[in-house]
């Protein structure tokens, strides 16, 4: 519905007011730092206590037995909890591993260090997560593990995926960096693969500093992924495979979690879950409110019981043509100069990058992405293969992530949008779409 109250009101970005002109920082500033967090992180370093594993273990502990999983192991960045966790499956020379094409590169970047390569499958426009409907077919007797991305906040559909990895009997690895404590039909993502893993950076929605973690049940994995990174801890090996290796990092790297973090995740841990049920409830009313504009469709959980966590990049899907075309570039734009938040476009999909196609890395004499495959092995997934991620980005729209429910505020920013949609017309003139938008690791302004 167009909204008569802001329909013909000149828009900011061509010369009109703004729509807000308060300051509303604080509804977006993250994460909270509070008295406790402080006390916390000033302990360690006051205690010089930085490298230390005492108050990561408890950290693990606390985190693992949130998500009743058996297993946790803290590292110094999620792109190292997942490079843990594919050496922990067994990831190696000549393997395969399945990976939605539209992510961020550490969703699979690293299995080019174990000597696999990637194969990417698409999205489902809908939830920008894997489509279900478009793994099966690209296993082969190579695959090795397939990696589902709980993409911008949305659980992935998981039950057709675990099924799909059920009868092919290949573990998942979730990489559940956007989507901490999101739910799928009532269980928490980060309970369903073999291995689950996340970045826990300061940009994410579980912000502790620089960190990662990955989950897993399996003794092995677990002994694995420390043989991999985690030297100190070689003490606390015990299968035969691991055990007789201790002593120094099998990987050459050191992924051992810095203890300011983890001492701040500690206290993170206790707050968080009360404060993404908050950010949950503000992002709803924005949704709802802004669902029936023209061109704006809030990205939302269609399955029962199911939430996106903390909102991590809240998206929604953008419309172009019920705005005459409009780019969500320009879109955005003019949001922002109402004074509200919006950013144009995901992640740009993977495989149209050259280190997927043509890069020789480690100097095999041709491209890593097929170094190790069997001779006669073919792998081209070329610009133009994987339609739905490669043109996503001119359809997506991030919304202002709002940390607390105000609605007050919440209603300003609504406003703004509407005013936007409402006004589409006088922003044709000087649009000039993008063939790609997005990147491939940074693409949001100021939150
Ligand atoms: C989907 C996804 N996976 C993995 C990572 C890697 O995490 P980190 O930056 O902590 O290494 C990120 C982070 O930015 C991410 O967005």
């Amino acid at each position: 519905m167009v909204d008569q109250a802001v329909s013909g009101q000149a828009l900011a970005l061509l010369g009109g007011s703004k729509t807000i002109n308060d300051d509303h920082s604080s509804m977006f500033k993250w994460p909270i730092v509070t008295a406790e967090h402080e006390a916390a992180v000033l302990e360690v370093l006051r205690a010089g206590n930085m490298s230390g594993l005492d108050v990561t273990m408890k950290f693990e502990e606390e985190y693992a037995s949130k998500l009743k999983r058996r297993y946790a192991l803290a590292c110094n960045t999620g792109t190292a909890a997942i490079h843990s966790g594919f050496y922990g499956l067994g990831v190696g020379v000549g393997d395969e591993v399945i990976c939605p094409s539209m992510t961020y590169w550490a969703s699979i970047l690293q299995v080019y260090s174990l000597g696999a390569t990637p194969v990417f499958a698409e999205i489902d426009p809908n939830t920008l997560c894997i489509d279900p409907n478009d793994i099966e077919h690209r296993i082969t007797e190579r695959t090795k593990a397939i990696v589902v991305v709980h993409y911008a906040g949305m659980p992935c559909d998981m039950d057709p995926i675990m099924a799909i990895a059920e009868k092919h009997n290949i573990p998942i690895l979730e990489d559940c960096s956007h989507a901490h404590g999101a739910l799928y039909k009532g269980k928490e993502i980060g309970t369903f693969g073999k291995v689950a893993a996340m970045s826990l950076m300061s940009g994410k929605s579980f912000a502790i500093g620089e960190g990662g973690i990955l989950f897993t049940d399996d003794q092995l994995v677990y002994e694995r992924a420390i043989l991999f990174g985690h030297y100190a801890r070689h003490n606390k090996l015990e299968l035969p495979e691991t055990k007789r290796y201790a002593g120094l990092p099998a990987g050459g790297y050191k992924y051992r979690m810095h203890q300011l973090s983890s001492a701040f995740g500690r206290v993170q841990l206790k707050l968080y879950y009360d404060q993404i049920r908050e950010i949950d409830k503000a992002m709803n009313y924005f949704c709802d409110q802004i669902e029936d504009t023209p061109g704006l469709a809030p990205i939302r959980p269609g399955y029962p019981n199911s939430t996106r966590g903390g909102w991590y990049f809240a998206t929604m899907k953008y419309a172009a043509e019920e705005l005459g075309g409009l780019s969500n570039v320009r879109f955005a734009e003019a949001v922002v100069a109402e004074g509200s938040i919006a950013n144009a476009g995901c992640n740009q999909a993977l495989h149209t990058h050259p280190i997927f196609s043509e890069q020789d890395i480690y100097g095999h004499g041709k491209p890593t992405r097929v170094a190790n495959l069997p001779e006669g092995a073919t792998l081209s997934q070329p610009i133009g293969s994987l339609p739905v991620s490669e043109d996503i980005g001119r359809h997506v729209l991030a919304l202002p992530w709002f940390k607390h429910y105000k609605p007050e505020i919440i209603d300003q920013h609504v406003l703004a949008w509407k005013k936007v949609a409402a006004n589409y017309e006088a922003l044709l003139p000087g649009d000039k779409p993008q063939q790609r938008v997005g990147g491939f690791s940074t693409f949001m302004r100021g939150r």
